[in-house]
Formats: C-alpha cells, structure tokens, sequence
C-alpha cells in the first residue's frame, strides 16, 4: 500500500496539481496527512459534497474555529459554520451587503484605493509585491467597508493570523492562547465601538445598513453582528492578497497573456476568472459527515473529517478540457473557487471586483512585471498563495 499524501510537505505545497491528479485517477475520495482527512478530488464529487449540507455539516468549520479554550470565540454567530436552517437566516439578513446596489456604490471608492496604492508603487526596482499592493488594496477595502479607522489596517494581518490558528494551538501552548485571547479581545474592542457609533448615528454604510436589515421584522443580534464582521475580516483579506499575487504571478510566466491583456483591458476579467480556476486562492474547505456514507467509492464513517479540494476540482480534465493549461479563453466561470451551494462565498463579486480594479490600475501603468526572486509557500491547508512575491515594475 503506497504512503498517505501529506498536503504539508514542501514539494506538495509548491506544486499539488500532480498530486491531486495522481489522487483523481487511483483514489479519488482517500484519506491523507495531517490528520487522515478523507480528501475529495473529483469536480463531480465535490459539487456532490457542496451541495449535502444535511449529510457534509460545516460543523467541521466550526470545530477548526471555536476551540474550548477561547471564551467568547469570535466566529460561533457566523455563518460559514452553521447548517440549515440557521445558516438560511442569517445569509438573508446580510445578503444584500454584497449585492449589485451595494457593489456598484463601493465600486469608485475600491477604484481610488487600487489607483491610489498603484500611484505609490516604485518603478524600477526590486520590491515585495505582497507588502507594497496585494496586502494593502484588501485591507483597505475591509478597513472602509467596516468602518475602522485607517491606522489600524497594519495590525489586519496579525488579526487574520491569530484568528485563523485557533485550530493549529498545541493543548499546552498557554501563551499562544493567551496570545490569539488579547488578539480577539482587542479586535472585538474595535469592532463593537464601530457599531456603537453607527447605531448613534447611522450613516450610508455597510455596518450602518446591517444594523437596520430587517427580514420579516427579524434582525441580526449584537454577538451576530460582530461575528459577521470577525468573519469578513478574515475572509476578504487573505483570499483577495492571493488572488491578486495569483494574477501576477501568471502574467509573469505567460507574457503574450500579459501583452494581450494589457492591450485590451476589457480581457482583465477573463484573466481573473482563468487565475481563479488555474491558482485557487482556497484550496480545500472542511466538513464532518452526519452519518455514514459512500463517496467516490470509499466508504467514510459518521463523524469523518472531509477536505473539500477546490483546487483539484478546479484542474480536473473530464470538466476542463486541457485542465493544466492557463488559458484566458475558455467559456463562462463555470470553476468552483468560491465554492458551492448554500455556501457560496458571499463577497465573490468583491473579490473579482477588487481584482479587476487592482489589475486595471498596475497593468495601464507600468509596462512589464518582472520577477526578482524564487517564491516560498505558505503553510495552511486552506489558502495557498506565496509568503513574499519579489517582483520589479518597469516603468510604462
Ligand atoms: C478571492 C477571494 C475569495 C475566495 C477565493 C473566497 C472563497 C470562499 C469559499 C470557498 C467559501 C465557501 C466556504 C464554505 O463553503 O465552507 C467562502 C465563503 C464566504 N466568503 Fe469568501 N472568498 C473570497 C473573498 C471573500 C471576500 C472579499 C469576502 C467578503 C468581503 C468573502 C466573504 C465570504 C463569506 C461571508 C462567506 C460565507 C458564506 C456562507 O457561509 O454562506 N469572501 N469564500
């Protein structure tokens, strides 16, 4: 019997796609390292998963984000870890945050940010794509968006990483709890006096528009609130940094993509969309079956913790035809980045507008995007993207 998959070894984190794909051929629903997760591979099997919240709870989100040892835990109220019917309530009650009327009043604001953070770009010289742009647009945007004042946008990454490794913390590391506690204390602090001030003075903003939701005379409490904004905190920043690292990193390895691109504007969302299948920004989403099952010809038991791999199902043949090949024609989205059914990420059209924004300004003012160094991968089984992106601008 060969060895189980580790998803954590380095030369797996710097290239899965022929792992995935040796997994899609012998073993499509299998159990791999760390921690014997059953791992589904297929595009078929995947959206099968997505789609059973019933039979594929996102208590397995909970579990990775509300650990015992964390009073309070800043994600309990979210939706992301809850099933019907609670999960349909909430996604009412926010729904319309992201909507068309709300994406097209962020859209000039977004576009000033992108423009504003490309004008201060360096032409010329060696410089790390992830500090001087890709960090700093998505910040800024969940920054506006929650209200928070623009001098706490550098503390945003020590946030999302503490809050993101609840699940990571050994039983007996005390001072790392302690850590991710005064992380959330301090985070929460901010929060609630953002909503405080909006409730005394409403104004033409998200939080504001939140607080007055109304659907069926039902709104959303205090401790949902400040869940939801937790979570948007968590779920706008990194996603959309590699998203953005994607997309340049792609226009590096293929310059007539970059040329034609840079010709024709109007081709920027097509490139995202190709970036999004090619280089998911999220590579695998959890979940805890509710009974025993089959899937893919395996047989999984009640309680088994599932690793939904977007990022293979993203490169599986029988859905993409040359699925190993970036091409920025290919018909329609029809790719999972944002996963499916009820689940669906809520801020896709942000995020691809972030994108396209951020895109449009770096391509109309430099020339070429060169690289300036070897990249070196992030450790997490769910978002993969570069920890540093050298890179130089040449002038336009
Ligand atoms: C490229 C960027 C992004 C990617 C790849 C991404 C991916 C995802 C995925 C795969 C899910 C599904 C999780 C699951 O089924 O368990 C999700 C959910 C979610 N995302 Fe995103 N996301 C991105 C950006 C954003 C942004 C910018 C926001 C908000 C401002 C956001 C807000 C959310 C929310 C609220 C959910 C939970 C939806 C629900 O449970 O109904 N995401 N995202």
């Amino acid at each position: 019997m060969s060895p189980r998959l580790n998803l954590l070894a380095p030369g797996v984190r710097a290239n899965p796609y022929p792992h995935y794909a040796e997994l899609r051929r012998s073993s499509p629903v299998c159990q791999v390292d760390p921690g014997g997760l059953w791992a589904v591979t297929r595009f078929d099997d995947v959206t099968a998963v997505l789609k059973n919240p019933q039979l594929f709870s996102s208590e397995g989100m909970r579990r990775a984000t509300c650990p015992s040892w964390l009073e309070d835990p800043p994600f309990a109220h979210s939706m992301v870890v809850q099933d019907p019917p609670v999960h349909g309530r909430l996604r009412a009650l926010v729904g319309r945050a992201f909507g068309p009327t709300a994406l097209s009043r962020m859209e000039p604001w977004v576009r000033n940010l992108a423009e504003s953070f490309a004008a201060q770009l360096p032409a010329g010289q060696p410089i790390d794509f992830i500090d001087a742009f890709s960090r700093p647009l998505p910040a800024g945007v969940m920054g506006e968006l929650l209200g928070l004042d623009v001098s706490l946008q550098p503390r945003f990454a020590r946030w999302a990483d503490d809050l993101t490794s609840t699940s990571s913390v050994q039983p007996g590391d005390t001072r790392r709890m302690e850590q991710i506690r005064t992380t959330v204390r301090e985070a929460r602090g901010f929060l609630s006096e953002v909503l405080a001030q909006r409730r005394r003075r409403p104004g033409n903003d998200m939080v504001s528009d939140l607080i007055a939701t109304r659907v069926e005379g039902d709104a959303l409490t205090e401790a949902e609130l400040l869940s939801f904004f937790f979570m948007l905190l968590i779920a706008g920043l990194e996603t959309t940094t590699h998203l953005l690292n994607h997309s340049v990193r792609m226009l590096i390895e293929h310059p007539q993509v970059a040329e034609r691109v840079r010709a024709d504007l109007s081709l920027v969302p097509k490139l995202v969309e190709e970036v999004l299948r090619f280089e998911p920004p999220v590579h695998a989403i959890m979940r805890v079956t509710t009974a025993e099952t089959e899937l893919g010809g395996a047989r999984l038991p009640a309680g088994a913790w599932v690793l939904v791999l977007l990022g293979s199902a993203n490169r599986d043949e029988s859905r993409f035809p040359d699925a190993d090949q970036f091409r920025i024609d290919r018909p329609g989205p029809q790719n999972l980045p944002f996963g499916h059914g009820i689940h669906f990420c809520l801020g896709a059209p942000l995020a691809r507008l972030e994108a396209r924004l951020g895109l449009e300004s770096l391509l109309s003012r430099f020339s070429a995007i060169a690289s300036r160094g070897p990249v070196t991968w992030n450790l997490s089984l769910s978002v993969r993207g570069p920890r540093e992106l050298p890179v130089e601008l040449l002038p336009g």
